[in-house]
């Protein structure tokens, strides 16, 4: 069980083709500010099982997804919520929707690497060190650019407790 156990809230929902669009505007938007990895519309179209989204006012107001990595491991990533509507708990009904997908979905071990730790916190994750992961290390943060000036912090999801 995660941390917020308050149900779904209208508008939480599996995201859809239609969606596509909405997310692209939302990642372009941070992605640009180097708060988010880039992510074509698509690769998010080929991968669309694995993101959540908040629909209000017939658009895309938030979003996230649950990477499956590795065995029991699974990484949250490309949360975002849209500048207008921060602040009101939607992130984090989304990641715990994305929690509860990857329990459900059999991964034990849910992780994020972000710049947003406090958010994260929040939401019942603890920092712990990237070479927890060597699976992201070895898949993603190899090819990254940044690999010798890392600043995202690596957080794992305990629901609070510490590991
Ligand atoms: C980070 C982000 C997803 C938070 O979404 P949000 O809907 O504004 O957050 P919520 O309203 O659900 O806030 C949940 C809690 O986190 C806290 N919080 C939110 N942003 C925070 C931050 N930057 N630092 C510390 N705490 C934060 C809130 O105060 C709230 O605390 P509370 O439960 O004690 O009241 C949103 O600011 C965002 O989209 N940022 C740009 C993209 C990004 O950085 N994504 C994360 C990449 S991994």
């Amino acid at each position: 069980m995660s941390v917020q156990t308050a149900k779904i809230r209208t508008g939480l929902r599996p995201a859809g083709p239609s969606d596509v669009k909405g997310m692209a505007r939302l990642v372009d938007l941070y992605a640009r500010q180097g708060l988010l990895l880039p992510r074509s519309p698509a690769d998010m179209l080929r991968r669309l099982d694995q993101f959540l989204v908040i629909e209000e006012a017939g658009g895309v107001q938030a979003m996230g997804s649950l990477w499956p990595m590795d065995g029991d491991l699974a990484e949250i990533r490309t949360v975002a919520v849209a500048p207008d509507a921060q602040g009101r708990g939607l992130g984090h009904e989304l990641v715990d929707e994305l929690v509860d997908m990857g329990l459900q979905r059999g991964f034990s071990r849910l992780f994020c690497l972000t710049r947003e730790p406090g958010f994260f916190t929040t939401c019942g994750f603890v920092r712990v060190g990237i070479e927890q992961f060597p699976q992201k290390i070895w898949k993603d943060c190899c090819l990254c650019a940044r690999r010798e000036r890392c600043d995202e912090i690596a957080m794992l999801y305990t629901g609070g407790i510490l590991p």
